[in-house]
């Protein structure tokens, strides 16, 4: 997730820069950059037009070497002229455009004299790109933010009366979600700020002022923070803030107490980043939604890099893939064959490899992996391009080693995960390989476009139905708390429902340690049903999703049997609920996209069950947030 810090004002513009940047980076960061303001130590030598003015300039750095690149612009800032006036610093989670130089944060203007950085997604980009070229503009980066800094540079050549109306008239334009942050030679005492969406934080003091996307990276400078809203507008100079919304109108700042310390800032007040990270849920799937639905209700993923021709050509996918991610795929699989009308196999990774499955040029292999390196999945990948087969992958970091490798990627925009236990890439993943289902269901023509409309409502509705399941934590601690001494679980699911019944066992298992697992409900009478008996939990996917009659009928085959029934079911549905011991309540969504949201309570039911325990949640033993050995 990328991170902005900027100030204006004091002896020590530069030092807060770089130390900002550097208490950014638990957020994860694969470049970083920085702009500053400052007056040119070889002032003496003016032209007549300057006579009498400080020459200012604007001094950027960029470095992309990960984490060592904070190191790097330290090093590079050394030159940089003094006394600095302002400056705005970035770490780049790439989103749009490789992890480079060339795309790190902050983007110049054509002239050099304005830069920005921007966290976010700038959805109308390419629109905004084509004709900012057009009217001569020179774009020299792969990012969706640099149209906004040009879009500032003409609105200023048009005639805006300064570097705020224009940012507000730059942002007139822009679709999408942004926290950014400007500054230009002209008025080089001056930040101009903006949000919607994206979190943005101001810090002030009688001659200072601070800007950061999230309280971190200010703590210890000052403690009058105010926190911007959306759509709203803010010009920092040293001691003075003025807010507004980006319509213009005044708006008098607030501000917001904070007691947290470091620790507890980094964590946003969480006690724990799994807890962060569960709640940050919505954002995921929502970032993983946007711009990816075009305003005529097409879907088009243009980051795919292959050709609707190749995708409408496919005759079979495969997806392969470990763990939650596996799961993921699973989940999306029902959708896919369903709406597309392909058949859909799906493997472990450490299995497709070294079992000669039948792949040629007709199958799309779809490998799954959060971090893109997990090395069964990059194998199984390998396996399938020698076969022949098109590779995608759906990938939560930009420039892995499965991404450079594939001929297709589809990045889920989870940010970066920090718990061990998959959670927000997990939903991003089902919700990415939803998308991938529906596109491949439009280019071969095997759903209406009403259908696909209607889909794609739904799909919209997700960010908002998980956040309501994520909100209650403290519902499933009350399950938790009731079942806390037991010792065996077994996770039920039919359809759908079956894969999240897996992945609430695998979630249980990491973080518990405790005996959990997932079965078709439908298996039960075949075997795993001699597992129960009193004091056995079992946990089972009751929504409403076609099947929940038959599962029921297994619900009642276990608790026939003394077993203690805890059920997902939908909000109100009280005839589900007369069935069991308690229920986790979850709302209602269309029954294929239903994992996205039903999944939630189980993984707030292991977070809760790991805790009453006493287990870290973040680094849960023996797991390793990057698998790279076979
Ligand atoms: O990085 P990947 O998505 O390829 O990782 C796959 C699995 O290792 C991962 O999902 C693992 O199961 C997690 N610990 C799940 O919480």
């Amino acid at each position: 997730m990328c991170g902005i810090i900027a100030v204006t004002g004091g002896d020590e513009v530069l030092d807060v820069i770089l130390d900002g940047l550097a208490r950014l980076e638990y957020r994860g960061y694969d470049s970083a950059g920085l702009a500053l303001t400052t007056v040119r130590d070889d002032a003496t030598v003016v032209d007549s037009d300057l006579e009498g003015v400080a020459p200012v300039t604007l001094w950027r750095a960029r470095a992309a070497d990960g984490t060592r690149s904070l190191d790097h612009l330290a090093k590079q800032a050394e030159g940089a002229s003094r006394p600095v006036r302002a400056g705005i610093g970035h770490t780049r989670w790439a989103t749009h455009g490789r992890p480079s130089e060339g795309n790190a944060h902050p983007h110049l203007d054509c002239t050099g004299r304005i830069a920005v950085v921007h966290n976010g997604i700038i959805e109308n980009h390419a629109e905004l790109a084509a004709e900012l070229t057009g009217a001569g503009h020179r774009l020299r980066s792969e990012t969706d933010t640099e149209v906004v800094v040009h879009l500032v540079e003409a609105a200023l050549a048009a005639g805006a009366p300064g570097l705020a109306a224009a940012v507000r008239a730059a942002l007139a334009r822009v679709r999408g979600a942004f926290a950014l942050a400007v500054l230009a030679v002209d008025e080089p005492d001056l930040v101009v700020a903006a949000r919607r969406v994206s979190p943005l934080v101001v810090g002030m003091t009688s001659s200072s002022a601070f800007l950061a996307s999230d309280i971190p990276a200010l703590l210890g400078r000052t403690d009058r923070f105010y926190v911007l809203d959306d759509d709203q507008l803010a010009e920092l100079r040293p001691g003075s803030l003025v807010v507004t919304t980006l319509d213009g109108d005044p708006v008098e700042p607030v501000a917001t107490t904070v007691e947290w310390d470091l620790d507890a800032a980094r964590k946003d007040g969480f006690d724990d980043f799994m807890s962060k990270e569960i709640h940050e849920q919505p954002t995921a799937v929502a970032n993983t939604l946007l711009d990816r639905v075009h305003a005529d209700g097409h879907l088009v993923l243009d980051e795919l890099r292959v050709g609707h021709d190749v995708l409408a050509g496919i005759d079979k996918v495969f997806v392969v893939a470990c763990g939650s991610s596996y799961h993921a795929g699973l989940m999306a699989k029902y959708a896919m064959e369903h709406w597309a009308r392909l058949p859909v196999e799906i493997d472990i990774a450490s299995e497709f490899r070294y079992r000669d499955p039948v792949v040629d040029e007709g199958t799309l292999v779809v490998g799954v992996s959060q971090s893109g390196e997990t090395v069964d999945t990059l194998q199984a990948l390998r396996e399938a391009k020698r076969k022949g087969a098109r590779v995608l992958v759906v990938c939560n970091v930009v420039d892995a080693s499965m991404t450079r490798e594939a001929d297709a990627v589809l990045y889920t925009r989870a940010g970066p995960e920090i718990g061990v236990a998959a959670t927000k890439t997990h939903l991003a993943q089902i919700t990415a390989l939803l998308l991938l289902a529906l596109t491949l269901a439009q280019v071969r023509g095997t759903l209406e476009d009403a259908d696909v409309r209607l889909l794609l409502g739904d799909l919209h509705a997700l960010p908002d139905k998980v956040g309501l399941a994520v909100d209650r934590g403290d519902d499933v601690l009350a399950v938790a708390e009731q079942v806390r001494d037991a010792s065996a679980f077994l996770f039920l699911g039919r359809h759908v429902g079956y894969p999240v019944a897996l992945e609430g066992a695998l979630k249980l298992k990491e973080l518990s340690y405790l005996r959990a697992e997932g079965f078709p409900a439908g298996e039960l009478k075949h075997g795993p049903i001699a597992l129960v008996e009193p004091g056995t939990v079992v946990l089972g996917v009751a929504t409403r999703t076609g099947l929940w009659e038959k599962m029921m009928a297994n619900v009642a085959e276990v608790r026939s049997r003394g077993a203690t029934i805890v059920l997902v079911a939908n909000d109100g549905d009280e005839e589900t609920a007369g069935l069991a011991d308690a229920v986790l309540w979850v709302p209602a969504t269309h029954p294929l996209l239903s994992p996205v949201v039903d999944v939630v309570p189980f993984q707030l039911f292991a977070y809760a069950l790991a805790r009453l325990h006493g287990y870290d949640v973040d680094r849960p033993r023996n797991l390793a947030k990057v698998v790279t050995v076979e």
